[in-house]
């Protein structure tokens, strides 16, 4: 086939991956959990050209029309070409891009997850390797991450997805045997695999993400990585991690919303905590952030009693966990509160899948 189109989520962490060895390569330093989303994605077509010729990249906004992308984001998707066609041995192969998001790019909703996960199942499916049937989802999740963007390893496996840290020997409690791949998968040393913890079917969770700022942010996560370790809060983050991730694995199994919902605003919390404690400081917060915090914990209270928890990545705006039947409530709810520019509605979702494919594709089986 010398021309595919591929969709694939976005996810939203629950525990955070921040900080990493080597940026450009995305080693992370610490394992992290995430939920796959459904409706914020990135579709990306990618053409063959033919050898000797110059990569097009071209990108739009939500609906807007198509334009030559430049700067850094052309560099990162030039770098993961060249990273996806050594793969394949097609080295010097020009292609033809051209990648749509459904949300607001760069304000922290990962939408450098959804792109390179989507880049690197439309790569290569243009050039015959059929990903979502023939490569495993380890191998997958191994190539999405290669040329920066850590995030991305989650985002090609649906449903709840673990990666490990770098030379991260131990499995994970409930990680590694979820998505029948490689056996590789799960147990990463210098090259960390995400894997399936559950499936999106297992849990009916929504994200209802309050947006309160657009655009893209100031300082990117791949400058967030390299200063993490600067923050003299860090090594204590690494102490407390493993009884976060034992905890979540087990809300999740046990689809305990009770369980789940402190640490993942605990974690939140302490992302921003690490980050604006690195030298020199990041700020991702805005005023509305807090207001929306404050919101949160008012829809927990007493007389409302919605099952509600927050968390944010790199960025100001905050995701909303909570059962399906109550995102209707939250969002109602959230879109009231003073800087909630808009709200999004998500859900856990079952990972990337192919146009055209009249079976959906998915890596959630
Ligand atoms: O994948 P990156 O380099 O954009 O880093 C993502 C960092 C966070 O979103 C803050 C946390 C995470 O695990 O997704």
């Amino acid at each position: 086939m010398s021309r595919a189109t591929a969709e694939a989520p976005a996810n939203i962490a629950f525990i955070k991956y921040w900080g990493a060895r080597e940026g450009s390569r995305a080693l992370p330093l610490n394992r992290s959990i995430s939920m796959t989303l459904e409706s914020c994605r990135s579709t990306t077509t990618v053409e063959v050209l033919g050898d000797g010729r110059r990569h097009e990249i071209l990108y739009a906004d939500g609906d807007g029309p198509f334009g030559a992308a430049a700067g850094r984001f052309a560099e990162r998707i030039r770098g993961h070409l060249a990273e996806l066609l050594g793969w394949t041995g097609e080295a010097g192969l020009g292609l033809r891009v051209a990648t749509r998001n459904s949300f607001p790019a760069g304000a922290g909703l990962a939408s450098s997850a959804s792109g390179f996960a989507a880049l690197t199942v439309a790569t290569l499916a243009a050039l015959g390797h059929r990903p979502l049937e023939r490569i495993s989802p380890g191998e997958l999740s191994s190539l999405a991450r290669r040329s920066g963007s850590g995030s991305a390893a989650r985002s090609v496996i649906g449903g709840f997805v673990e990666w490990p840290a770098e030379g991260d020997e131990s499995k994970g409690e409930g990680n590694g045997g979820g998505d029948g791949g490689d056996g590789n998968d799960g147990g990463g040393t210098d090259d960390p695999r995400a894997a399936q913890v559950a499936p999106a079917g297992h849990w009916e969770l929504a994200d209802v993400i309050a947006v309160v700022e657009e655009g893209p942010k100031r300082v990117s996560s791949l400058e967030g990585h390299r200063r993490a370790t600067t923050s003299p809060h860090y090594a204590r983050r690494l102490e407390l991690l493993p009884e976060r991730l034992a905890a979540v694995r087990r809300a999740i199994r046990e689809r305990d919303l009770a369980r789940l919902g402190p640490v993942l605003e605990a974690e939140a919390i302490e992302l921003h905590l690490i980050a604006m404690s690195s030298r020199p400081p990041i700020f991702y917060w805005q005023p509305a952030t807090l207001a929306v915090l404050a919101a949160v914990r008012e829809l927990r209270a007493p007389g409302l009693g919605l099952d509600a928890w927050a968390t944010m990545d790199a960025g100001a705006n905050v995701h909303v966990i909570c059962p399906f039947g109550q995102a209707s409530e939250v969002a109602a709810r959230l879109l009231r509160t003073a800087g909630v520019r808009r709200v999004l509605r998500d859900r856990v979702g079952t990972g990337p899948r192919m146009h055209g494919d009249p079976e959906g594709g998915g890596a959630d089986a």
